[in-house]
């Protein structure tokens, strides 16, 4: 017996329901918005991420899947989309459009500790706008995302969010969390202590419970912000708060990955434990850029899939067409049934056609473990009379249709 690879999931079938739904929400919502979907390949020069998350993230360290292919290059299994959008836009120059709002889903690929909510294949659905720096995109986007989440049925939503400044004045405050580190550095993990030097601002990420104390104090980005940035901050909230969506600040929230500028926001839901970040994203204006494309302001954000579907599990948010299996009785109401199932499901309707023979018995008993809503049963009696025998297996309701009005009896709500 040979079973999946820990951390990588099937998606069974009385899932995939739900998860269907959820990407098809999304689209619809982002689509009212102007997003068009991109897809992206699976696949890309390790260079990518490791330029772009940056070297000193948990990602690029030690949650990457890079292996060499046969020629040798060094590739890697994607850990966000962020970065192979960004690509894309450069590489087929999409940029020649004012705005593109681009957004995709599928799987994302990160060595983590596989835990509930946490996977090392899990899919993300994501949207990123290229070209666009005003900060009323920033608040468009979490407002989309809060009424595709609100439109789910997503309960304790909580919006937290931050800003990361810029070139301008990001430098001169990691400085300062570095002197206020080296003054901590004693109460600090080894692995603070060490990318300290590259990147201060990963203590704040730090998990560890000594080094949530000790940078309890650490001096706020908010704060050292440059009149740009604050400006923009200040902005993006006003708008927030004119499209009354509640938040909060966080100036702890560095995130995962070194490309942000500006705007960063985190979304969590009840019922998920620790790994309850539902969304998360924020700006990246000079990515484009350190890509080799034009200068390009851009935002955007992911959206963890089976977070939302372990929170909207058995919440009724979504439910399949019923079921029917056709039972024909003898060869007749074989050939019989045939124009009867392919007008059923021309319009629609799940049908099931029963190929065993027997007993009708057995065979209703066997419609019954298929989970089917209703048996459809057509015998010589039934021909004679062009109608058919429907039980409604959940009530046990059994009546003649019929054969032009199967359809409208079995289509009910589930
Ligand atoms: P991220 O915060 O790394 O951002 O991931 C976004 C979301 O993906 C998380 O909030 C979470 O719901 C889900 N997620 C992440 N890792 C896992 C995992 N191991 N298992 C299950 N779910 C997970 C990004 O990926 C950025 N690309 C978002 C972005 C887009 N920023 C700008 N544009």
């Amino acid at each position: 017996m040979i079973n999946a690879i820990r951390g990588f999931n099937d998606i069974l079938p009385e899932e995939t329901g739900l998860w269907r739904f959820i990407e098809e929400e999304a689209f619809r919502v982002f689509s009212t918005y102007g997003f068009s979907e991109i897809r992206i390949p699976v696949v890309e020069k390790t260079e990518l991420f490791s330029r772009s998350i940056g070297e000193t993230t948990d990602i690029v360290e030690k949650e990457m899947y890079t292996f060499a292919d046969r020629r040798g290059d060094s590739l890697t299994l994607r850990p966000e989309g962020t970065a192979p959008v960004v690509r894309a836009y450069i590489e087929h120059k999409l940029y020649s459009t004012p705005v593109q709002k681009l957004c995709y889903s599928g799987p994302m690929f990160r060595y983590e500790r596989p835990q509930k909510g946490r996977y090392r294949q899990f899919y993300q659905i994501g949207a990123e706008v290229l070209g666009e720096g005003s900060p009323r995109a920033d608040a468009e986007v979490v407002e989309m995302l809060m009424r595709f989440f609100e439109g789910l049925g997503l309960k304790g939503i909580e919006l937290q969010m931050n800003s990361l400044g810029c070139s301008t004045c990001r430098p001169e405050y990691k400085e300062r969390l570095y002197g206020f580190l080296k003054g901590i550095i004693n109460d600090l993990c080894a692995n603070c202590t060490r990318r300290m030097e590259a990147n201060p601002l990963r203590a704040l990420d730090c998990k560890n419970p000594g080094c949530v104390e000790a940078t309890s104090r650490a001096p706020s980005i908010i704060e050292a912000l440059c009149t740009e940035c604050k400006v923009h901050f200040e902005d993006v909230m006003a708008h927030l708060a004119t499209l009354a969506i509640k938040t909060t600040v966080n100036p702890r929230m560095v995130r995962g990955l070194d490309y942000y500028t500006k705007t960063t926001f985190e979304i969590t839901a009840e019922g998920l434990g620790s790994q309850n970040a539902v969304a998360a994203g924020g700006r990246y204006d000079s990515l484009v850029e350190e890509f080799g494309g034009p200068e390009t302001p851009c935002l955007g954000f992911a959206v963890g899939v089976e977070r939302v579907a372990l929170v909207l599990k058995g919440a009724e948010v979504f439910r399949e067409k019923p079921l029917s299996v056709f039972i024909p009785l003898g060869a007749e109401a074989e050939k019989r049934g045939v124009e009867i199932i392919r007008d059923l499901r021309s319009r629609g309707a799940r049908v099931i056609e029963d190929f065993s023979t027997g007993a009708l018995k057995k065979r209703m008993k066997r419609a019954d473990r298929l989970k089917a809503r209703f048996a459809i049963i057509l015998g010589e009696d039934e021909i004679r009379d062009k109608v058919v025998t429907v039980k409604d297996m959940a009530t046990a309701h059994q009546e003649t249709v019929s054969w032009d009005s199967v359809y409208d009896r079995i289509s009910i709500e589930a």
